[in-house]
C-alpha cells in the first residue's frame, strides 16, 4: 500500500457548468441562450431529445449542491456563470438583478464554507440574441464579451479571484460551427471554426486585458482559459509519417489557442501553413485560417496567468486515413485519432481510461509553454445509464489518474496546483442528455426533487481532499 501526498494548500474541486445544471431556463427573467435553442429544436440532435430545462434544478436547489461540496471537503469549486441568466440579451443594456441575486447567494455561501470559487465566463452558452447577430463567428461578439467580462468582475470581482473566460475553445469552435453537433449547430466545414475560434481568443485576451487594467491591482485575481486536449501517441512509434500526424494533432487543437496566448500571439506555423495551402488549392484569394494583425498579436501574446487543463483521454494517431470531398478541419490538420483496443472504454464511447496519457500531456505543456502553473479544470469518467452508486472501477480510474498526476509533480517537477473533478453531478452531458453520468453524486432524474446521493467515488474523493494524499493499493 502506498500512501502518496499532495503538495501543501493543493486546490481540489469539482466542476459544473450552468446549463449542464441549473435548470429554470426561462425562470425570473434569463434570456435564451444558443443551448435552450438547440434542444428545443429537437430533431434527435440529443440524445432522447432531452433538454436542461430542469437539468439538476441547481438555480433553486443550489444548496443542495453545497451540501454535496461540504460533504466532499472541497477546498474549490468550478462553475459557470449562465450569461443569458445576468444579460438576458448579452449586452449590459440590460441587467437581471434575480440573475446577479442568484450567483450572489451562491459565491457568498462558498466563501462562507471556506470554498474557492472558480468561475467560467462562458461554458458553451451564448445568449441567443447574440447568436442572432453572428454569435462567434462575428468579431462584434467579442466586444461584447469584453463588457460582460467586465461586468462580472465588477459584480463579483470583490469575491472570486479565480476567472475562466471561455471554456474547451476547440469544442466549442469545432463541434458548434464546424460540425454543427453542438449548438449552435452551425455546419461550415473548413471555414466555421477558425472563424469562431478567431473571435474567442480575441474575446480572451480582451477580457484579460479588462482584468489586467481595470482591476487586478484592487481585486488581485488571476485569469484564464480552459484548454483540453487530448494525450496524441503515434500508432506506430517507428514511423515517421505517424509522428508527423501526432504533431499536427497537438498543433490544431492544444496549440492552435495556446500558441496565441502562452507563446507569439500567432497560430502554429503548420496551421498556418497547411491551411493557406489547401485554400489556395481550392482557389481561393486568402486563407480559410484568418489571419491576426501585430497589433492583435501583442495584444492576445501572455492574456493567461496560469494553466487550466481539461483532460480525458489519449489517442493513437496516424495520418488522416479517409479522403474527405471539400475543405474540412479535420482535412487540414490531416491526422486521425484511434483508441488502442486495449484501453478500457468508460460510459461514454469516447472516453477510453488512459491515466498515464496525462503524465505525459502535463510535462509537455510544462516543457512547451514556459512550466506554467496549471490546474487540472476537469477530468473525469462516465458511467453509462442506469449507473450503479458502488462504481469501485470509476474510483480505480481516478486513483490511476491521481497517481499520475503526482508523477507529474514529483518525478517531472510540473507545476500542477489543483485538480478539479468532472463533475460534482450527473448532469445533461450535451448531446448524450443524462444518458451519460459523470457525477461524484448521483442526481434522481425521475424524482421531482432531484435528490443526490454519492457514488462510492465521491465517498473515496473526500478522503483524498481530507488527507491530502492518495492512499494507493
Ligand atoms: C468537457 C466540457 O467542458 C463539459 O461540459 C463536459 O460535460 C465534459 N467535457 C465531459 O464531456
Amino acid at each position: 500500500m502506498d500512501r502518496l501526498t499532495f503538495p501543501d494548500s493543493f486546490a481540489w474541486g469539482a466542476s459544473t457548468a450552468a446549463y449542464q445544471i441549473e435548470g429554470g431556463w426561462d425562470a425570473d427573467g434569463k434570456g435564451l441562450n444558443i443551448w435552450d435553442t438547440f434542444t428545443h429544436q429537437g430533431g434527435d440532435r440529443v440524445f432522447k431529445n432531452q433538454t436542461g430545462d430542469v437539468a439538476c434544478g441547481s438555480y433553486t436547489l443550489w444548496e443542495e449542491d453545497l451540501k454535496c461540496i461540504k460533504q466532499l471537503g472541497l477546498t474549490h469549486y468550478r462553475f459557470s456563470l449562465s450569461w443569458s441568466r445576468l444579460l438576458p440579451d448579452g449586452t449590459t443594456g440590460f441587467i437581471n438583478q434575480k440573475g446577479v441575486d442568484y450567483y450572489n447567494k451562491l459565491i457568498d455561501s462558498l466563501l462562507a464554507m471556506n470554498v474557492i470559487p472558480l468561475v467560467t465566463l462562458c461554458h458553451f452558452d451564448t445568449p441567443q440574441a447574440l447568436e442572432d447577430q453572428g454569435g462567434w463567428n462575428s468579431e462584434k461578439t467579442a466586444e461584447v464579451f469584453e463588457q460582460y467580462a467586465k461586468f462580472c468582475y465588477s459584480t463579483f470581482g470583490d469575491r472570486v479571484k479565480l476567472w475562466i473566460t471561455i471554456n474547451e475553445p476547440y469544442v466549442f469552435a469545432k463541434l458548434g460551427y464546424e460540425n454543427g453537433i453542438f449548438a449552435p449547430g452551425k455546419k461550415e466545414p473548413g471555414f466555421g471554426a477558425y472563424r469562431s475560434a478567431h473571435n474567442m481568443i480575441k474575446a480572451h485576451a480582451k477580457a484579460w486585458h479588462a482584468y489586467n487594467t481595470f482591476f487586478k491591482e484592487k481585486q488581485k485575481g488571476l485569469v484564464s482559459i480552459a484548454l483540453d486536449s487530448d494525450w496524441a501517441e503515434p500508432l506506430d512509434p517507428n514511423s515517421v509519417d505517424d509522428k508527423d500526424a501526432c504533431d499536427r494533432y497537438h498543433k490544431f487543437r492544444l496549440h492552435w489557442f495556446a500558441n496565441p496566448i502562452f507563446v507569439d500571439g500567432d497560430y502554429p506555423a503548420i496551421m498556418k501553413l497547411k491551411i493557406s495551402r489547401k485554400s489556395k488549392a481550392e482557389g481561393l484569394t486568402t486563407s480559410r485560417l484568418p489571419e491576426f494583425s501585430d497589433e492583435e498579436k501583442n495584444m492576445i501574446k501572455g492574456t493567461a496567468d496560469f494553466f487550466c487543463l481539461n483532460y480525458y483521454t489519449t489517442r493513437n494517431v496516424r495520418p488522416l486515413s479517409i479522403k474527405q470531398s471539400g475543405p474540412s478541419f479535420d482535412s487540414d490538420m490531416g491526422a486521425e485519432g484511434i483508441k488502442d483496443p486495449d484501453w478500457i472504454e468508460s460510459g461514454v464511447e469516447w472516453l477510453a481510461v488512459v491515466p498515464w496519457g496525462l503524465r505525459k500531456l502535463l510535462a509537455y505543456i510544462k516543457d512547451t509553454f514556459g512550466d506554467p502553473n496549471i490546474y487540472i479544470t476537469e477530468n473525469g469518467f462516465a458511467q453509462s445509464d442506469p449507473p450503479v452508486l458502488q462504481d469501485t472501477h470509476r474510483w480505480g480510474y481516478f486513483q490511476e489518474t491521481l497517481a499520475e498526476v503526482l508523477k507529474a509533480i514529483r518525478q517531472d517537477e510540473v507545476k500542477v496546483k489543483g485538480y478539479f473533478a468532472w463533475s460534482l453531478l450527473d448532469n445533461f452531458e450535451w448531446n448524450s442528455g443524462y444518458g451519460v453520468r459523470f457525477g461524484l453524486f448521483h442526481v434522481d432524474f425521475n424524482q421531482s426533487n432531484l435528490p443526490r446521493t454519492p457514488y462510492f467515488s465521491a465517498i473515496e474523493y473526500a478522503k483524498v481532499v481530507k488527507g491530502n494524499e492518495l492512499i494507493y493499493k
